[in-house]
């Protein structure tokens, strides 16, 4: 990746994952590698992300960057009505790049909490906010539900013909049922590719049009994809850190290293990480099979998850993620007195701390039976976010077909969608209904205990 500075270095995989072993995969990589560029795995139609250049035309790049323009003049506020892949991706990059005086970005839709929900509400009364309802398909309940609400508030404060122009929809092209009140009401809308997955949009308006609202540079973040889809465009291994990273951790899965902790040093990382598991979740988490995605944030889960970490079940390897610079100096200072014996540190900036924490971290959970993998990038900007996003989007396509999975669906989650709609009398689920009530009603609070 001469282009795009993301390194992975993989030296404390050692001696559970050798070079050698990683380069015994090359036949399954380029296997893999053809199924997805060739469109010839299972999910092939949901392949649209694989070409950021292609998904995202340059012509709808500045018609987001304008509608997002238009947006900050007339809002102080977005609120972006989303759950899963309609959601996470543009959270991900806003909390890891906006300036902490940009406009705001809050979120509804992503929870079904009435003590979330009225707090939102209440906290909108009286500001001059903007919606962007985000879904695919038009119908999931929860961004459903918060959207009637928060469309009524804004309704009762600005009047139904402002309201109009202060809603944007990002859905499906053609069909669903916020594409037909979009064009009842006519709300702005951007079109999600049929060909791109909730999880793999964030690179499409579904996660630009808020990054944008939040000020952050969607040209760069969008050129960091385009550069990363080049870089990895190429099936070598020793020239592809996302493929490596498929293949390390199907190598790792195949002995018994069942959980994957992403793990960064920095808290705006916080939502890389919900972006992460769900992508790679979804992805791979089917068949009875997959690695099982978790996350810690440290140091602040050293002193938490590190007990365990350090010398739980050796069951889990860590993937790091490291911003190699650019992060703001902050030095500390000199003590006279030096009662907390701090002065050995005294003029070392906090992040030089961080680092020596990161290596200490690494090499202790090594020691443990912890490998890890480490990626670094070399700025926390847009133009690298871009291309890591694009990297784990990537890898993830390539460690599905190794794995031996559809990365590209996501059945499982339907079945809790059926049960709540039989149990809440949807129209089409009365065939259910009776069922599932008897099931719920033959465990649900059969065996209590109490105080
Ligand atoms: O990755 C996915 O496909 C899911 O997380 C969806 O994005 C999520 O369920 C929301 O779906 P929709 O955009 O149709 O409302």
């Amino acid at each position: 990746m001469s282009s795009v500075p993301i390194t992975l270095d993989y030296s404390y995989l050692l001696p559970e994952v050798t070079p050698a072993m990683i380069a015994a995969w090359q036949p399954q990589v380029s296997l893999a590698h053809t199924q997805l560029h060739q469109g010839s795995g299972p999910g092939a139609d949901f392949l649209g992300w694989l070409d950021p250049q292609a998904m995202m035309p340059a012509a709808q790049l500045a018609e987001i960057a304008a509608v997002a323009a238009r947006l900050r003049d007339a809002a102080d506020v977005m609120v972006v009505v989303g759950i899963g892949g309609s959601y996470l991706g543009a959270r991900t990059v806003i909390e890891a790049l906006a300036v902490p005086d940009a406009p705001q970005v809050w979120y509804a839709g992503h929870t079904l909490s009435a003590d979330y929900t009225a707090a939102l509400l209440k906290a909108l009364e009286g500001k001059r906010f903007c919606i962007n309802v985000v879904s695919k398909s038009g119908t999931t309940t929860e961004p459903a539900v918060a959207f009637r609400l928060l469309r009524d508030q804004l309704v009762r404060q600005v009047g139904a013909e402002a309201a109009k122009g202060l809603i944007v929809a990002s859905t499906d092209p053609v069909g669903g049922a916020l594409r037909k009140m979009a064009g009842q009401e006519g709300y702005t809308t951007f079109p999600i590719p049929g060909n791109v997955g909730g999880r793999y949009s964030v690179l499409t308006a579904v996660g630009l049009l808020p990054i944008a609202f939040a000020g952050v540079d969607i040209a760069a973040l969008h050129a960091g994809a385009v550069d990363a889809a080049a870089a990895c465009a190429n099936d070598a291994l020793e020239t592809n850190p996302a493929y490596v990273y498929a293949v390390a951790r199907n190598l790792l899965y195949r002995q018994d290293k069942n959980i994957e902790l992403l793990a960064a040093f920095e808290p705006r990382l916080h939502y890389l990480s919900e972006w992460w598991k769900q992508l790679y979740g979804e992805s791979e988490g089917k068949n009875n099979m997959g690695l099982f995605p978790a996350s810690v944030e440290f140091t602040t889960d050293l002193h938490s998850m590190g007990q365990w970490i350090q010398q739980g079940r050796r069951d889990i390897f860590e993937t790091f993620i490291n911003i190699a610079g650019g992060l703001p100096v902050v030095t500390i200072p000199t003590d006279a007195d030096n009662a907390d014996g701090l002065n050995f540190l005294a003029g070392q900036s906090v992040d030089a701390v961080n680092r020596r924490a990161f290596q200490g971290t690494a090499l202790a959970h090594r020691d443990g039976g912890v490998p890890s993998m480490t990626f670094t990038i070399p700025t926390l900007t847009a133009h690298p976010v871009g291309a890591l996003l694009y990297a784990f989007e990537k890898a993830c396509g390539l460690s599905g077909y190794l794995l031996g999975v559809n990365p590209f669906d996501q059945p499982g989650v339907e079945s809790y969608k059926k049960n709540m709609f039989a149990l809440m009398n949807k129209p089409g689920y009365e065939a259910q209904a009776v069922e599932v009530r008897a099931k719920v009603d033959a465990r649900q609070g059969k065996q209590t205990v109490g105080f």
